[in-house]
């Protein structure tokens, strides 16, 4: 009750000081050249693997689909075998693939056959093998019972490390070498407590081989239980790639290389914090010490925030704090270090590891005093890029998932997000399953439960209406050019780092407009004409584009601004008299960028034929209020 009270209180407090004025500027309608791939059945789980620019496998219930995405055709649909019992009909009964990866010079794919794990090296068309022809091989700890268990696979360099549960119940579930030319690791049971795996990867570094480190995001529960204490904890782990386990003596077949830390995701001048990681994506880079990780949480009050971690900052930790619960000498070599041989650690080292695996030094965001983004829209995926823009620098842009399955653009602007916009892709409110990125191909591959989505990053024909619309949308993918907003970016217009349209008019390829005075020089519309008699009720409509621009209707001295979060700006006569008739014009202004929407015109009907004139204007429903309408449109 006590806790209820304070999450409200938060909540509200947290509404009116942190989500005003972080809206999408564009909501993007769907269009029909979206490519889609439509799946047989409404699927509880599917999962992606992108192989080479152009396939991509998807994992459903019973089944394997190759895609190629550049067409969305299917190129091979592999069935899986049917283990299950046949008396059985439930969903929980089929086969849904949960892993699907290279391993191996083969595709191996792993699913929950019908509640006994199992996993598959799948045969192409091409290679000379018959197509049905699979090797089998139990996949407990590779693959969960169902799909609403926690699971996570990664192939590195011949070995599969995996999380997964080894008993039906769900229990053992944790992170171990499962397969591979290395000897098989786990960990130390009491080192996490009912985990949710998010994450796993591994960190090059091609000149220090044997201090490769794999990393594992995850969030356990906390083991404070008081009513104050969040439930969750989130955490990162780390593990040496060379690790081989201990002797046969001490921690034989055991992580002896196993440290962890805290994330924390907060603005802690407020004592908020987000303490559910809910997803992550890593942003490699050449140096190790670059790459970054895009963390999403979620809090206590159904907010819900992203916050960036080096891989140095967490290195630094790994390597630097003490012990939690641990004031001994540090033995040498310090706990967590990667040796060639992990079997001849001294026991000092391994009985650290062993009893006091948590750093006591917890590791922040790139960004200390607050999260790179917070909202309360309940986002549940994320992924980001990397794009040259036409300047040559490079942007950080990022798609975060909505559990309604809308899209978000933000663009990474130094320390501050910019969501560029907002984009359905799917006609239902479905949360995302799976989502990645395919850089190479710019798009975004989004798994919805009927369909498997393409979302193309670099459709600049939503700005093409001029090159200030085009460098407004701060969209690194699109550029102003001679043949309108497209994506040669390369010799064209942008200005990703404030979206100021001033460049514009600078330029050859912006052959018509050379004035400075914006509000003069782009397209003005058309005059429109509306003749009211008087005494009638009228409204006049302006569509708003950018939710971040400021829409005004002028109307001789009169000057009425719109809320910018509608779709459409209106301008309402109730009761029109002498003084509503003239020129009405609808205003977007946006940074240093004036446009002229809407033009209008209303005027009297000339005197004798006022009666007739009234009669086709109430034909015209659309553009007449009765005072019905006129109340329903003031409330929403
Ligand atoms: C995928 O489709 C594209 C466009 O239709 C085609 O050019 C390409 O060859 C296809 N790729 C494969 C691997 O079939
Ligand atoms: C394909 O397999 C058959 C029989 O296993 C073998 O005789 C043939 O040489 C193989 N072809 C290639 C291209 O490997
Ligand atoms: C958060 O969301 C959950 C699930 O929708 C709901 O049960 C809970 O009451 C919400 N909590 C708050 C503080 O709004
Ligand atoms: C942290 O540890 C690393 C490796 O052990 C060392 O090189 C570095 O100097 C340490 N940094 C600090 C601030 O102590
Ligand atoms: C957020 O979305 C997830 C996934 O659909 C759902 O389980 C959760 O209840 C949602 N939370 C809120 C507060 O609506
Ligand atoms: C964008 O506008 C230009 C004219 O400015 C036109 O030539 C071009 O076809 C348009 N592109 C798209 C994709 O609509």
């Amino acid at each position: 009750m006590i806790r209820i009270y304070q999450y409200l209180i938060l909540e509200i407090y947290f509404l009116l000081v942190f989500c005003s004025g972080l809206i999408p500027r564009l909501t993007l309608r769907l269009d029909d050249l979206c490519l889609r791939v439509p799946y047989n059945i409404k699927e509880g789980h599917t999962v992606f693997f992108q192989d080479g620019a152009e396939k991509l496998f998807i994992g459903g219930t019973n089944y394997v689909l190759q895609v190629n995405v550049s067409n969305g055709h299917i190129m091979e649909n592999f069935t899986l075998p049917d283990n299950r019992d046949h008396f059985c009909n439930k969903p929980s009964c089929g086969n849904t693939i949960t892993v699907i990866d290279k391993f191996q010079n083969s595709m191996l794919v792993c699913g929950t056959n019908g509640g006994n794990p199992r996993c598959w090296k799948l045969h192409p068309k091409s290679s000379n093998h018959s197509r049905g022809v699979m090797e089998e091989m139990d996949g407990k700890g590779i693959a969960p019972y169902s799909y609403s268990q926690n699971s996570l696979c990664l192939t590195v360099d011949g070995d599969l490390y995996a999380a997964a549960p080894l008993y039906k119940e769900g229990t053992s579930l944790q992170f171990r070498r499962k397969a591979g030319s290395q000897t098989s690791v786990w960990m130390y049971d009491p080192w996490i407590t009912e985990p949710t795996f998010i994450t796993a990867f591994l960190a090059r570094r091609p000149r220090d081989p044997v201090n490769e480190k794999m990393y594992v995001l995850f969030r356990e529960k906390n083991p404070d239980s008081s009513l104050e204490a969040d439930p969750w904890i989130s955490r990162v782990a780390r593990v040496c790639k060379a690790d081989k386990g201990g002797s046969k003596r001490f921690f034989q077949n055991i992580w002896t290389s196993f440290l962890k830390a805290r994330l924390v995701c907060a603005i802690p001048n407020e004592f908020l914090y987000f303490n559910r990681l809910q997803d992550a994506y890593v942003l490699h880079a050449e140096d190790w010490r670059e790459s970054r990780i895009y963390a999403l949480f979620s809090s206590s009050w159904n907010a819900t925030a992203v916050c960036i971690y080096s891989l140095a900052d967490l290195d630094h930790i790994f390597e630097n704090s003490s012990f939690k619960g641990y004031n001994g000498e540090i033995p040498s070599p310090r706990p967590g270090t990667c040796v060639e041989d992990s079997k001849s650690l001294p026991m000092a080292t391994i009985n650290v590891i062993k009893q006091h695996p948590e750093m006591n030094q917890w590791v922040q965001p790139i960004q200390k005093t607050s999260p790179f983004y917070i909202s309360n829209s309940n986002y549940t995926r994320i992924v980001v890029d990397r794009v040259k823009a036409a300047d040559g620098k490079k942007y950080n842009v990022l798609f975060l998932a909505t559990d309604t399955g809308k899209i978000h653009k933000f663009l990474e602007d130094g320390s501050e997000a910019f969501i560029i916009s907002e984009i359905s892709l799917y006609e239902h409110s479905a949360p995302v399953q799976s989502m990645k990125i395919n850089s190479e191909k710019r798009q975004l591959l989004v798994g919805y439960p009927e369909q498997m989505s393409v979302l193309d990053l670099q459709r600049c024909q939503h700005y093409n209406t001029s090159c200030q619309d085009c460098v407004l949308a701060r969209d690194p993918y699109c550029a102003w050019t001679e043949n309108g907003c497209t994506s040669q970016i390369k010799e064209g217009i942008q200005n990703i780092a404030t979206g100021e349209t001033h460049l514009c008019f600078n330029s050859v390829n912006h052959v018509t407009r050379t004035k400075r005075d914006t509000s003069s020089s782009s397209p003005v519309p058309e005059e429109i004409n509306h003749t009211v008699p008087m005494g009638f009720p009228f409204y006049l409509s302006c569509p708003i584009e950018s939710h971040h621009a400021t829409y005004t209707w002028l109307h001789g001295n009169d000057l009425i601004s719109c809320n910018p979060t509608q779709s459409t700006c209106l301008y309402l006569i109730p009761n029109t008299n002498e003084g509503n008739y003239g020129d009405y014009t609808c205003q977007a202004e946006e940074l240093d960028y004036k446009k002229i929407v809407k033009k209008y015109n209303l005027r009297s009907p000339p005197q004798s034929r006022s009666i007739n004139i009234a009669f086709k204007i109430s034909a015209q429903k659309h553009l007449l209020l009765t005072p019905f309408t006129l109340v329903i449109m003031l409330v929403f």
